[in-house]
């Protein structure tokens, strides 16, 4: 596994595997790896010649300063787990390498995609995604990028961003990897104080009732009892959960179109924000 943290020199390592006709697969991360992120790239090693891992923990997509400072880094383990998964490169540039003129412009219009759920409550955030996602796609070419469910919202500002701007890579999503309690993994959850992971699964059970419950209670009525659910644990403090259309995230009025029924919640468990989705009838 060979670690690059220059442009030019991570430029040079996959154009020599384009000149060899490999195929190149690309896991975009922030670091702090765990299984989710690492079921990403058993993905990508099935179906590509050559995986490139990026670890960048992106300062433009923080809206909060205190969520930029706190986010959990772990740069050796996380070599270790990429060394072990197989991983042939990994980039892992400053900040200063990746926007070395400030924060470069994109003009996008996302629609409704960037309004609703994590786009209203985090300003900013999606605009930063996209950019170093476009970034980073720009400096590894990549045939193939593989992104997870659970960030169900950027996956599809990714795909949106790929269309838009005809970018030639094709995107692959990812289930949700859990813990055993069911708690979605995420490098957040790291920060969670023992009492606070041990209740965290709520969220999933949640999740799982409303699951249950879609199609016998009117969407409303569901949505109302689920933010109840998890507000009678006073150490959670819910923000927002929908019941949306899981293609284009407009919130359902009726199970009429039930199929793409996507559950999607943000959560504080004491200063930790946790999200997480489920589809409910699939
Ligand atoms: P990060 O949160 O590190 O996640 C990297 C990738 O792993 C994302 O595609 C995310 O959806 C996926 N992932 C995270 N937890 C997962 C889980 N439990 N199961 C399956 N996949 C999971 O998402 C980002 O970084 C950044 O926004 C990034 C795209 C790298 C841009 O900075």
């Amino acid at each position: 596994m060979k670690t690059f943290s220059l442009i030019s020199e991570m430029v040079k390592a996959v154009q020599k595997e384009h000149k060899a006709g490999h195929s190149i697969g690309f896991v975009p991360t922030m670091g702090a790896l765990h299984e989710g992120h690492l079921s990403l790239m058993e993905e990508s090693k099935k179906a590509n010649d050559i995986t490139v891992c990026s670890i960048f923990v992106n300062p433009i997509q923080f809206n909060n300063k205190k969520d930029l400072e706190k986010y959990p880094r772990n740069l050796k383990e996380d070599l270790r787990l990429l060394q072990s998964a197989g991983c042939d490169y990994v980039f892992i540039p400053e900040n200063e390498e990746v926007y070395p003129e400030g924060t470069p412009r994109l003009d996008i219009n996302f629609g409704s995609l960037d309004k609703v759920m994590e786009g209203k409550f985090r300003p900013g955030h999606f605009k930063g995604v996209a950019i170093i996602v476009k970034k980073l796609f720009e400096i590894i070419t990549p045939d193939h990028a593989y992104f997870g469910k659970k960030d169900y919202q950027q996956l599809l500002i990714i795909r949106h961003l790929v269309s838009v701007l005809q970018l030639p890579v094709q995107i692959h999503a990812s289930p949700t990897f859990r813990e055993p309690d069911g708690l979605a993994m995420s490098s957040r959850n790291l920060r969670l104080t023992i009492g606070e992971r041990e209740m965290a699964s709520l969220i999933y059970q949640t999740l799982c009732k409303v699951k249950e419950k879609a199609g016998h209670l009117p969407v409303k009525e569901l949505r109302r009892w689920a933010i109840k659910k998890i507000s009678s644990n006073p150490a959670f403090t819910v923000e927002y959960f929908e019941i949306v259309d899981k293609n284009d995230l407009h919130i359902l009025e009726n199970w009429k179109e039930k199929e793409n029924a996507l559950a999607c919640t943000a959560v504080f468990l004491g200063d930790v924000r946790l999200i997480d989705n489920m589809e409910l009838f699939s």
